[in-house]
């Protein structure tokens, strides 16, 4: 499915991965948002984690899609709350480093390592990024348990166990400072807002094959393993002085 047709099955999520935004209050407390942020989001979609900080903590921030319409949404969004003035959105490549930004004190990357080739680049990424003290909230997807059977391992390759994760970070130079854990009802409630998303199309075209074949798709992929063996949370790090 190409990827204009994958965004309209996902545009009308307002966070699209599997968490709230009371958990994205909660991690951006831990981190310590502020009127004197200036917050970087890598791979932000719509807009929506940016627009909610900016609103309820004041910050500043960019977000870099690479997808147009992402960003036309972003744009949209933060006119419609009048937070034009604070956060603004590009349209580009986040893993281009021939494009930085300066000033960055948090930086996110949420459900969007894939653009780094995983965990180790996206972490990588985020340190890039920050200025000295800078702090960062990675939200990403993780093995529950090393005992995942290979033909499952296999399909999500960049996946890691979180215990990996702590060795990245570390590696990395930031220290983990908190947790903020989706829960499996979350999980199951990203899902089926995809779902519906599907659903919704099929029912206008019932003869699309590509879509009931994705639908079949992520459908025997979460009730077959990843209900089982993949979580979704939220890492809040913090960068050396
Ligand atoms: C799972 S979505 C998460 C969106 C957003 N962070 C959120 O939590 O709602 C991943 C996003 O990363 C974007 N993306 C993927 N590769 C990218 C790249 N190389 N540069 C910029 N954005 C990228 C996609 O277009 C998509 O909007």
């Amino acid at each position: 499915m190409d990827d204009v047709r994958l965004w309209e099955l996902q545009a009308d999520l307002t966070l699209m991965n599997p968490t709230t935004p009371d958990r994205v209050f909660s991690a951006a407390r831990i981190v310590g948002v502020s009127a004197e942020d200036f917050v970087l989001d890598l791979g932000c979609g719509n807009g929506t984690v940016l627009a909610l900080l900016a609103d309820a903590f004041g910050c500043r921030g960019l977000g870099i899609d690479c997808r147009p319409e992402a960003v036309l949404a972003g744009r949209a969004l933060a006119k419609s709350r009048g937070l034009e003035d604070r956060i603004a959105f590009r349209c580009g490549d986040a893993a281009d480093p021939a494009d930085p930004v300066s000033g960055v004190t948090v930086a996110l990357c949420l459900g969007s390592a894939s653009a780094f080739g995983g965990i180790e680049g996206a972490v990588g990424a985020l340190r890039a990024s920050l200025e000295a003290g800078g702090r960062a909230v990675l939200g990403e997807r993780y093995w529950r348990t090393e005992r995942v059977p290979p033909e499952f391992a296999r399909d999500f390759a960049d996946c890691v166990t979180e215990y990996e994760l702590l060795g990245i970070v570390r590696e990395h130079g930031f220290a983990l400072t908190g947790i903020v854990r989706s829960t499996e009802g979350e999980f199951d409630a990203y899902e089926s807002g995809i779902w519906a998303a599907c659903r919704e199309r099929l029912a206008h075209a019932p003869d699309d094959l590509e879509v009931r074949t994705y639908l079949e798709r992520l459908q025997d992929e979460y009730l077959g393993y990843g209900r089982e063996y993949v979580g979704w949370a939220m890492y809040i790090l913090s960068g050396p002085e």
